[in-house]
């Protein structure tokens, strides 16, 4: 085989991260604002989104490009059924050494054991406060903070001794609960991250005034718990690490505004409806379903992918300033590739 694709930055494609459908039990408004997306909201339909025959056909073909490391995402991951047999096609492609997922969590209890018995190595649970009254408003009033905690019982019980619990972070909203979810999960397995609210999208109101850096929760959790720096696990981790000083474990922190990390990005993201974007923050994807439908081979495919990689000169948060002053305002949705 030849050498992995590098990017215009030097930069290879280890991860690929597969949204399985678009449709969400959820109305973040930081995501899927409701009022943007009502209950009518033309979302794919079973036929325009990829099989299970071509995700895996697809990944094969990225696992021979380089990626090891696959995440599931949505929408909602688990609205789509049958998932853990899709994990399980997944776990059994060559190369593959990692299969993670993001998740609410409120479907997580009925299947997290098949999931685990399928492959699926590691879980990702949203959570953006134990308030029930600020969870239910992050959720867009679909979701009860109560079941996203059953969700962590469930995946323990099923064996997930440790799960990143993400949060993202609004000002005026949840950030007065930042505390508390430390307060909760410190001393546990399980690695709280804090992620800087991004303008992913164009429809969810993005304003620069209601991020928060992390340098101030930081601050803020540091006073109460005293907190010292810890190099990332992998360069390309999205996440900084600090680790309490009394050995109580880890919180993380997403930073994507303050503190861009695209210099170390290996990530690509497969739309539900067969896109490839090579950014969170792409304009428009590459229509791989196409080349799939048209009785393209796996080498034609392959190729495909290797030259748009190779043409990759994405960095939208690092150019944050710029794309946004020039009018860069057709940006796909998070919904529809999952974050
Ligand atoms: P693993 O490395 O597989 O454990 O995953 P992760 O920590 O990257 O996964 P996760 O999906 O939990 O990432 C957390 C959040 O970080 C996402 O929901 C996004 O909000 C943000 N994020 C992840 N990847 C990127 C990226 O490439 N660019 C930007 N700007 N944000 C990202
Ligand atoms: N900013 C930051 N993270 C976001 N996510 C979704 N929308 C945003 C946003 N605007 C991430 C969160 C959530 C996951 C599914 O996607 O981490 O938990
Ligand atoms: Fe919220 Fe995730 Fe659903 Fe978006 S996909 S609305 S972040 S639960
Ligand atoms: Fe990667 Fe784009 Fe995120 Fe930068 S903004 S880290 S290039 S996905």
């Amino acid at each position: 085989v030849d050498a992995p694709p590098r990017d215009a930055f030097g930069r290879v494609l280890t991860d690929l991260r597969i949204s399985v459908v678009d449709r969400c039990n959820f109305r973040c408004p930081y995501c899927l604002p409701e009022d943007q997306y009502p209950e009518h909201h033309p979302f794919l339909d079973k036929r325009e989104r990829l099989s299970f025959e071509e995700i895996v056909r697809l990944t094969g073909i990225f696992a021979g490009l380089g990626v090891t490391k696959l995440r599931l995402t949505g929408g909602e991951p688990l609205l789509r059924r049958e998932l853990p047999k899709l994990v399980s096609w997944l776990a059994n492609v060559p190369g593959i050494a990692d299969i993670a997922m993001t998740t609410n969590g409120t479907l997580l209890p009925r299947s997290v054991e098949a999931l685990r018995e399928a492959g699926l190595s590691r879980i990702t649970l949203s959570l953006d406060s134990l308030d029930p009254a600020i969870y239910r408003q992050l959720s867009g009033r679909r979701g009860e903070v109560d079941e996203a905690l059953a969700a962590i019982d469930a995946a323990e019980r099923a064996g997930y001794a440790s799960l990143k619990i993400n949060c993202v972070v609004m000002r005026g909203i949840n950030d007065d609960g930042v505390l508390d979810l430390v307060a909760r999960f410190r001393g546990t397995p399980h690695v709280v991250r804090f992620i800087e609210y991004m303008d992913v999208g164009t429809l969810n109101g993005w304003e620069r005034g209601k991020v928060v850096p992390s340098a101030e929760l930081v601050a803020r959790i540091g006073e109460r718990w005293p907190l010292h720096a810890i190099d990332r696990a992998q360069r390309h981790d999205v996440a900084e690490r600090y680790a309490f000083d009394d050995g109580a474990g880890e919180v993380g922190f997403i930073s994507s505004v303050t503190a861009p990390f695209c210099g170390d990005c290996t990530r690509a993201r497969l739309s539900a409806d067969g896109k490839l974007y090579t950014c969170l923050f792409a304009n428009e994807g590459f229509d791989l379903r196409a080349l799939l439908r048209d009785g393209a081979g796996d080498d034609a495919i392959g190729a495909a992918v290797a030259g748009l990689w190779a043409a990759r000169d994405d960095r939208y948060s690092e150019r944050r300033a710029i794309e946004r002053a020039r009018g860069n305002d057709h940006r796909v949705e998070m919904f529809a590739i999952g974050g």
